[in-house]
């Protein structure tokens, strides 16, 4: 390994550490010793106390050994370091017959043969346990593409799939890992509750990679590793379902909870971090800082889900005998093609015998109870601010723009533009070139408390 590269490996073990990149003293301290030169030579070169330079340099080379798992010294860095040997690709070194994967895992397609190559011949550890069965399912195609090119093919590291309570996320993902999951050595499904505080979840994923690893820990280093070095030592699919619960209700959308701010930093690692695994968000807020990255060459990812299409919205009225009924296009678009909306009030007009066509002529918009209990759990979680705006949207029998909505309600622009991000996050808004609106469904349920 040349000295670029070196470095670069230094800086990956750091991160990998601590979070942080090396700063410009490290990298100094790195190549003076690279080149053999004494702490004083450094000091001097970087025109510091010989003392701060040491102490600097002791720090590192101690992160180094930490994160290493081998003691790294000024004497014997260079020895150590061009011994790793870099092989196959940007991405994986073998240190003392571990193979590490440490730095970026090329975003473009692989080809066939790197594709085969990168199969995992290792067992296959999966823990579906938690994930719920997988009943009729109707076309989701252009979803599932869009998860499985971003997982597979440019290995995104963190991707939220979010969308109103009933509009079929759970649903996809089950899918979609049943598809995928043979390409990973380790999957497992967890569902967000309120007892997952950040250490139990991270003992818990620990747990699961530890207890298959038995053997292999038992001879060199009986210690448990980090969270990260398994998702960098192992292709790793984690789907934590329901991450709502991580979040504050009566805030904004995707406020951490006191006690699970934790998280934030977990996600954050797992996004920065050089590592060849994947976690999959679901639930119907997501954390406000994944919303910021959007950009196409980050390996953050973020899929707001919508209704079903027409055709697959018309399978799920087939199994309530509605699928031939005039207007069902109408029925479905009322719904928003909302697999959970369109299976409640379908229930409802199959067992009062109700003439869906002339349901459809004046406007009525049926919901039942159990959509109003679903709705409802949402709606409780959102904080006074959008509890406002959503009244006043709710009086609006068009759409409204921001100086309109100003106008009429009593909030400071500020105020309402958060709450209207926080809404249309949430989906529990639309928005239409610069005009708000809320869905029908959901204006008869805020006019209705
Ligand atoms: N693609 C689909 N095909 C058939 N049924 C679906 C589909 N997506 C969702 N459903 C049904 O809609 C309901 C809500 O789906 P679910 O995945 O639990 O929603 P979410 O996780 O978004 O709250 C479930 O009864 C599910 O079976
Ligand atoms: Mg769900």
């Amino acid at each position: 390994m040349n000295l670029k590269e070196v470095v670069k490996l230094a800086d990956d073990l750091v991160f990998s550490r601590t979070g942080k990149h090396l700063n410009d003293l490290q990298e100094k301290i790195l190549h003076g010793t690279w080149e053999d030169d004494d702490y004083k030579e450094i000091a001097k070169a970087v025109n510091l106390s010989e003392a701060r330079v040491r102490e600097v340099g002791m720090e590192l080379w101690q992160t180094l050994s930490q994160e290493l798992g081998k003691r790294v010294s000024k004497s014997n860095f260079r020895s150590t370091f061009s011994h790793f040997e870099q092989h196959h690709n940007q991405s994986s070194y073998m240190i003392c017959g571990h193979t590490l994967y440490l730095t970026d895992i090329p975003n473009s397609t692989p080809s066939t043969e790197q594709k085969s190559n990168s199969k995992p011949t290792k067992t296959l550890h999966q823990d579906l346990s938690e994930m719920p069965e997988l009943g009729d399912f109707y076309d989701r195609t252009p979803q599932l593409d869009t998860l499985t090119t971003w997982i597979l093919q440019q290995h995104s590291r963190l991707i939220t799939l979010t969308g109103i309570s009933g509009i079929g996320k759970t649903t996809l993902a089950v899918q979609l890992v049943q598809q995928i999951k043979d390409e990973f050595e380790y999957v497992i499904w967890c569902s967000i509750d309120a007892s997952h505080t950040p250490d139990e979840f991270e003992h818990k994923l620990i747990q699961f990679f530890s207890q298959s690893e038995n053997l292999d820990l038992s001879a060199t280093n009986p210690k448990r590793l980090p969270l990260i070095k398994y998702l960098q030592n192992h292709r790793c699919l984690i789907i934590l379902d329901d991450v709502h619960n991580l979040f504050c209700s009566g805030e904004l959308a995707g406020k951490y909870k006191p006690d699970y701010e934790e998280y934030r930093s977990l996600f954050k690692q797992i996004e920065k971090l050089s590592h060849q695994s994947c976690f999959l968000l679901i639930g119907w807020e997501q954390p406000r800082e994944v919303t910021k990255v959007k950009s196409q060459n980050k390996p953050i990812r973020t899929l707001q889900l919508k209704g079903l299409d027409i055709a697959a919205a018309r399978e799920i009225l087939r199994e309530y005998g509605l699928e031939e009924i005039d207007n069902t296009e109408a029925l479905i678009h009322r719904y928003q093609g909302i697999p959970l909306w369109l299976k409640s009030v379908a229930t409802l007009i199959e067992e009062l015998g109700i003439d869906v066509t002339e349901l459809l002529l004046d406007d009525t918009i049926l919901l039942p109870e159990d959509l109003k209990e679903v709705l409802q759990q949402q709606y409780d979680r959102t904080s006074e601010l959008e509890k406002q705006v959503m009244s006043l949207l709710a009086r609006e029998n068009q759409p409204v723009n921001l100086a309109n909505l100003l106008e009429k309600g009593q909030l400071s622009s500020s105020d309402l533009l958060n709450a209207l991000q926080s809404l249309s996050r949430r989906c529990w808004i639309e928005k239409q070139e610069s005009l708000y609106t809320l869905p029908p469904v959901l204006k008869e349920y805020i006019k209705g408390l």
